[in-house]
């Protein structure tokens, strides 16, 4: 269905993120369930982009009131912590800023849940469907500083692709 090689290694991130782009794009085409689509991008990142030991999304339950919390959707890596509050860690931070979080350093961001003791560095990227939280796209590096403004945009960029590709009304 498409490849993932070593040569990838060899893009610049612009390039690599319009690679996935076109990657998620197909795989995405012909499914509108969300679950499945969540679950083969998790598959792409992780195969794809280097030094990471898990990508994954977590799915805003309950909606916007006090109840409303992060559950654990499709991913890849090590099994990690099911419900995030919307107040806490990395997570919970970008869901409910609704803003992109690089994090450098994990343990020096307030709050920020260790599901794998190999994770230094942290990406967060909110997923937002017409003023609609659906979730957030997270992913954990073994690098310090492994994320930066480029894989911010280039992650954005995948994250509205699967999400104008699926059905969000499954997940009311
Ligand atoms: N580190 C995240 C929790 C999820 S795991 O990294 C998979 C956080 O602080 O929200």
């Amino acid at each position: 269905m498409f490849e993932l090689s070593d040569t990838l290694s060899r893009l610049t991130k612009p390039e690599l993120y319009r690679h996935l782009a076109e990657s998620l794009t197909v795989l995405v085409a012909s499914e509108r369930d969300p679950i499945a689509n969540s679950a083969n991008a998790a598959a792409l990142l992780f195969h794809s982009l280097s030094d990471i030991n898990w990508a994954g999304v977590y799915f805003l339950r309950g909606g916007l009131q006090q109840d409303g919390e992060l559950v654990l959707g499709p991913f890849q890596g090590k099994p990690a912590c099911v419900r995030i509050a919307l107040d806490r860690g990395v997570c919970g931070a970008a869901a409910s800023r609704r803003e992109t979080l690089v994090v450098p350093d994990v343990h020096a961001f307030p709050g920020h849940i260790a599901c794998d003791s190999a994770s230094n560095s942290e990406i967060v990227v909110p997923l937002i469907h017409e003023g609609r939280l659906i979730g957030v796209l997270d992913i954990d590096s073994p690098r310090l500083g492994r994320f930066d403004q480029e894989d911010a945009a280039g992650l954005e960029r995948l994250g509205a692709i699967l999400l104008a590709a699926s059905n969000l009304d499954a997940l009311r």
